[in-house]
């Protein structure tokens, strides 16, 4: 078999339907399956998913493929990994396939990169690692962990991996480039190595951490290189997505020790920010690896605050956070070395909801014996309560509040109804997602006979056909480069298959695209005198064009034997489409 037969079994044995709905809820309606596009900011139901054609398209953002597509996007992975897991999961075989991983310009760092982490790791056990082992035993990481985590150790001297590298004949100025040199040293010394990971698990940077009594920073990160971001990735992403998938939950701490400590509670669905702050892109990819998120930050100002600031983050995104508030002075890592596991599971159990916590937190420095420092967080906890959607909820809290400061129940209840959002109705709602849906209904009638072309074209090889005799001439150029394409793929193959051909024009994304849209509106089965008029609609813009040429040449032209000859031109020019209008 080729490459085009393996790949084309293996996507018709995997249903499209199904390895979303791995992913994300999809919900039918109709013919079409719907969903909350993971590609994008939403909370509406975007993504359609079409199980006859084997694609799913966005209607807001426009994200579309074949489930090739899906799955690279969604696990970051290239077309050969993501090839790999479905034809895993089909079952077939795909030994003596030519297809290789994108080869980027990245690659030589990544090689890089692993070498470094062997180096660093094999430090570990030598000799020269004795206080370093002791460090770790000391904070109680054993053997096991130092293995899943890939610990290791940068030594006492200035340049022993700069040397190793260079006898490998990496040079020096690439080792400055990607963190690992500064100038002609290495850049860790004397430090524990923590590897980190992009998204699809390469080791593309290090944080450092000293273990003697060093006058220095705690920890030393890669600085921002070709392939390491930290804005853009979390520590212990690509190992927890089969666990975050399984435990229905991601957690959310800040230091990469905390991680590591919760996995002795047999915890692994977990992330870490590498300090308090969080970017738009890691709120993304947390939200993409579960819309159930429970944050466990330290326990002092910072973390409080970065509770606040983060929780308020994936509200944003329409989520409705969790959050495990650990008392001052400790962190994830402390608490279960202090308390043990169950103690620390049963937190995250009972993590408590983002409203709640940000209420409680209200009151925190409120001096209740000031009636105007009282009525601003009474007023303040309303408004908050106004965001929970749960009717119990917000009673239990006005019970509460209206206890705790000796307020009727009625005045607080009053205030809250004002406070609280009128309901959309759900026909409101249905309706402003078709109309998304529909927004490529309102194009010019060039461009909409184009598309109907081009669908039937895909539809229909005699349509086809009758494209590559009618000399028409699309006026968009993308257009006409797709239509090349089908041409040229019903040549090769002698069939159309829609998901096939996503794969066919994968890295021709603009092709994707208009593919994409013509395929959103579905048109009806019609017979050829429809379609005709299609060929006609084009025919007579290709007129028109041809008529505004020669018009503008007519005004250039000084011999006027020229001009009358062009004039004639023009002139049965208009007459056939006149002729045709009739
Ligand atoms: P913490 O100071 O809370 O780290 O910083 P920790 O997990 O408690 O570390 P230990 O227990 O002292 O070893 C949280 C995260 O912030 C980043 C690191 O990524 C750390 O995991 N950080 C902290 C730095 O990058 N540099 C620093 O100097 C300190
Ligand atoms: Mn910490």
């Amino acid at each position: 078999m080729n490459d085009h037969d393996i790949i084309s079994e293996v996507r018709s044995k995997v249903d499209i339907v199904e390895v979303i709905s791995s992913y994300l809820p999809l919900v039918q309606k109709g013919k079409n399956f719907f969903g909350v596009c993971p590609f994008h900011d939403d909370t509406n139901p975007s993504m359609s998913v079409s199980r006859e054609l084997q694609i799913y398209r966005c209607f807001s953002c426009g994200a579309s493929g074949n489930v090739f597509q899906f799955v690279m996007d969604y696990e970051h992975i290239s077309f050969r990994e993501a090839l790999e897991m479905l034809a895993k999961r089909a079952g077939v075989a795909i030994t003596g396939l030519h297809v290789k991983s994108t080869p980027s310009e990245n690659e030589p760092y990544y090689e890089i990169y692993e070498l470094a982490q062997k180096f660093y790791q094999n430090n570990l056990t030598t000799k020269e690692g004795r206080y370093a082992r002791d460090y770790l035993k000391n904070r109680q990481i054993d053997d096991e962990m130092i293995k899943e985590f890939g610990i290791g150790l940068s030594l006492d001297k200035a340049d022993t991996l700069v040397q190793l590298l260079k006898k490998k004949k990496y040079d020096l100025k690439t080792l400055n480039l990607i963190g690992l040199a500064s100038q002609d040293h290495d850049t860790y010394i004397k430090r524990i190595m923590f590897p980190l990971q992009d998204l699809s698990g390469k080791v593309v940077g290090f944080s450092g951490r000293i273990y003697d009594n060093s006058n220095t920073n705690k920890y030393l990160n890669t600085k921002e290189t070709p392939i390491f971001k930290k804005g853009q990735l979390l520590y212990h992403y690509a190992s927890c997505k089969e666990e975050v998938r399984q435990k229905h939950f991601v957690l959310v701490m800040e230091g990469f020790m905390d991680v590591i400590r919760a996995s002795t509670t047999g915890l692994r669905n977990t992330v870490a920010l590498m300090g308090t702050a969080m970017t738009k892109e890691q709120a993304n990819l947390i939200k993409r690896l579960s819309n159930q998120i429970v944050l466990c930050f330290d326990g002092d100002d910072a973390g409080r605050h970065a509770t606040l600031v983060n929780g308020e983050q994936f509200v944003q995104l329409g989520l409705n956070p969790r959050v495990v508030a650990l008392e001052d002075d400790d962190d994830p890592d402390t608490y279960i070395l202090k308390y043990g596991k169950e103690r620390f599971l049963g937190l995250v159990e009972n993590a408590i909801s983002f409203q709640d916590y940000k209420i409680k937190s209200l009151k925190q420095g409120v001096n209740f014996n000031s009636p105007v420092e009282k009525a601003a967080y009474i007023n303040q906890v309303l408004v908050e309560t106004s965001k929970i959607k749960d009717e119990i909820e917000r009673e239990i809290i006005l019970k509460n509040l209206a206890n705790e400061c000796d307020i009727g129940y009625n005045t607080l209840e009053k205030r809250l109804l004002s406070l609280l959002p009128s309901e959309m109705p759900t026909e409101q709602r249905e309706s402003t997602f078709l109309k998304e849906e529909k927004k490529t209904s309102h194009l010019d009638k060039y461009t909409f006979s184009e598309r109907a072309i081009l669908y039937y074209m895909l539809k229909d090889d005699k349509v086809v056909y009758q494209y590559e005799k009618s000399g028409i001439y699309f006026p968009d150029h993308q257009a006409r480069y797709l239509a090349s394409e089908i041409s040229y793929y019903y040549k090769k193959y002698g069939i159309m298959n829609i998901a096939d051909f996503y794969t066919y024009l994968s890295d021709k994304s603009e092709l994707v695209h208009l593919l994409s849209n013509v395929l959103a509106d579905e048109l009806p089965d019609v017979d050829r005198s429809v379609i005709q008029d299609y060929f006609q609609v084009i025919h007579e813009y290709n007129r028109n064009q041809e008529i505004k040429r020669l018009q503008k040449m007519i005004l250039e032209e000084v011999d006027p034997l020229a001009k009358a000859k062009l004039g004639e031109r023009i002139r049965k020019l208009k007459m056939g489409s006149e002729e045709n209008a009739k």
